[in-house]
């Protein structure tokens, strides 16, 4: 059976649900979204996702969502989907159809929501650094657009040599984030992850991390990356992942006993709080 999926109020089956050709979403990447974990059938730190939509939309003067109308459409497709031990849950949300510029429409939004299984990640990272900053002066930095053409080719980019995520460096040369994660370093000591004005997203469980674990927002240039005594990756699918390799570097430890510690208290802290506010 396909997965009902919810669009503009509407629970449909997938092979009947439709937006317009002409929404601008698909047009010129005019939108947002978010990817929030399932566990066992459950929705993991959904407000704090639903803010952050509600953020992603504000920073590109989109008409807020209506997250509410969302939260409920995020009932109703997990309530006839399979549980699945870890899934996830995507919202799009878009400027909904407009014309064929950058200008846009004024028809109404368009709000999607699809739920899958997820295939849990391996247990460590080789990740990929890639030639193109991001720019942490752009209009979107930090905002999770739904112009992720950046990520895709800089994933592809990683693939291709062998990597499971790339890493992206900013335009001062400092290290910045992964194309659908966050990055922690241990450097002398100490846990550190770039600050939000080195151009990242605010992953939430980079948020998460630094609450429940501990570390400091600070940041290095690129290259600290691979003198790294320990690093991970964190994002809403894989919680806290260990890299193991950078481009040809074998990190000492994966997980080192810094991430190591990390892993136990964010599995702990996650399961006996689905939605940490
Ligand atoms: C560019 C980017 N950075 C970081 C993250 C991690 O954020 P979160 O922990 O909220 O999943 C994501 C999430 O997919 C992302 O797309």
């Amino acid at each position: 059976m396909n997965v009902p999926v919810w669009v503009n109020g509407e629970l449909l089956d997938p092979a009947q649900a439709s937006v317009s050709v002409f929404d601008h979403g698909l047009m010129v990447g005019d939108g947002v979204f978010e990817t929030i974990k399932i566990v066992d059938g459950v929705s993991f730190a959904l407000t704090r996702h639903l803010d952050r939509l509600t953020l992603s939309a504000q920073r590109m003067d989109l008409p807020d969502p209506d997250v509410e109308a969302i939260a409920d459409g995020i009932l109703r497709v997990l309530a006839v989907a399979p549980k699945w031990a870890l899934g996830r849950i995507r919202v799009t949300y878009t400027s909904g159809p407009g014309p064929l510029g950058s200008d846009r429409g004024d028809q109404g939004t368009t709000a999607v929501v699809i739920v899958d299984e997820q295939k849990p990640f391996p247990a460590s990272a080789n990740v990929t650094v890639v030639p193109w900053p991001r720019n942490e002066r752009g209009a979107l930095s930090g905002v999770k657009s739904t112009s992720y053409g950046d990520n895709a080719k800089a994933l592809a980019y990683a693939k291709a040599r062998g990597g499971g995520e790339a890493i992206f460096g900013n335009l001062a040369g400092n290290l910045c984030e992964g194309t659908g994660s966050n990055i922690f370093i241990v450097r002398d000591g100490r846990l550190l992850t770039p600050t939000l004005e080195a151009g990242p997203l605010a992953g939430v469980t980079r948020a998460l991390t630094l609450e429940w674990c501990g570390g400091d927002e600070e940041d290095v240039p690129l290259s600290a990356l691979y003198e790294a005594e320990e690093a991970f990756l964190t994002s809403t699918t894989r919680d806290i992942q260990p890299i193991r390799l950078v481009d040809d570097t074998v990190l000492p430890a994966y997980p080192g006993p810094i991430t190591a510690k990390a892993m136990e208290i964010f599995a702990d802290r996650s399961s006996k709080n689905l939605d940490p506010r």
